[in-house]
């Protein structure tokens, strides 16, 4: 079985179209939550997301934008962007992201793999760095973690009490790119698919996964698109500069 993992779209349409547009065939979606925030397309991206279907958990924007979560750990910006995504989006839309189940949810009949939007543990935490990904890898038992919530894609393992963290490398930096790494079984793995709509890890292009089931291999992509039509969006819809801006830096 094929997995389309799609995390952070941040509703960046131009990022997720562009991702689907070269993305393979795949026997199921997953969807590790922040659908909208940040970006100019909250109702659009919800649509396309609902009609993709597949499995859903919900993000913390996903949360503070229906009221499930108040925006007081929020900065400015992600609170004014919570505020225009619960404007912008249409009551079935914004119902929708209010019943995205909390994580960890399993991959249906597939016992090995969980998914979350931050960590095992807890929902809303940050990993990160190796330190942030000690705890969950010790404590959960299924062998293998899909989350997101931070917009890097990594992969950090555990094989006998030793941990590694593992980025993608690209070969370029502007083209559409595809990085594979053959996972173990037998080892535990927190594996985050990156960004569809605001990476964080100094690549501006938008980032996606996917996850072969029988060879238990994973690909990273990363795929060139429209920022300068996203940011004209975020512009257009008056919310802070600094949301256009970040895109063309990848941070
Ligand atoms: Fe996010």
């Amino acid at each position: 079985m094929r997995v389309l993992l799609l995390s952070d779209i941040h509703s960046n349409l131009e990022g997720l179209e562009a991702c689907l547009a070269v993305a393979p065939s795949c026997d199921q979606v997953v969807n590790l939550g922040d659908i909208v925030g940040y970006g100019a397309s909250p109702n659009e991206v919800t649509d396309q997301s609902r009609k993709l279907g597949g499995l859903f958990v919900r993000g913390n924007h996903d949360k503070a934008c229906t009221g499930v979560m108040g925006v007081e750990s929020f900065n400015p910006i992600a609170g004014l962007a919570a505020f225009f995504s619960n404007q912008a989006a249409s009551p079935e839309n914004l119902e929708f992201l209010k019943n995205l189940p909390q994580g960890p949810i399993q991959l249906d009949g597939i016992a090995e793999i969980q998914l979350v939007h931050g960590s095992p543990l807890d929902e809303d935490d940050y990993i990160i760095v190796l330190r942030d990904a000690i705890e969950p890898l010790m404590r959960t038992t299924v062998p293998l973690t899909f989350y997101g919530h931070t917009h890097i894609q990594c992969v950090f393992s555990v094989k006998e009490n030793q941990l590694e963290l593992m980025r993608p490398m690209y070969r370029t930096k502007d083209d559409r790119d595809i990085y594979e790494v053959k996972l173990e079984r037998g080892m535990k793995y927190l594996v985050n698919p990156g960004s569809v709509g605001q990476p964080r890890d100094g690549d501006r292009r938008a980032g996606f996964a996917v996850f072969d089931t029988e060879s238990f291999t994973l690909a990273f992509h990363r795929v060139p698109y429209n920022i300068e039509g996203a940011q004209k969006r975020i512009l257009e819809a008056r919310l802070p500069d600094r949301l256009a801006t970040r895109l063309a830096d990848g941070r």
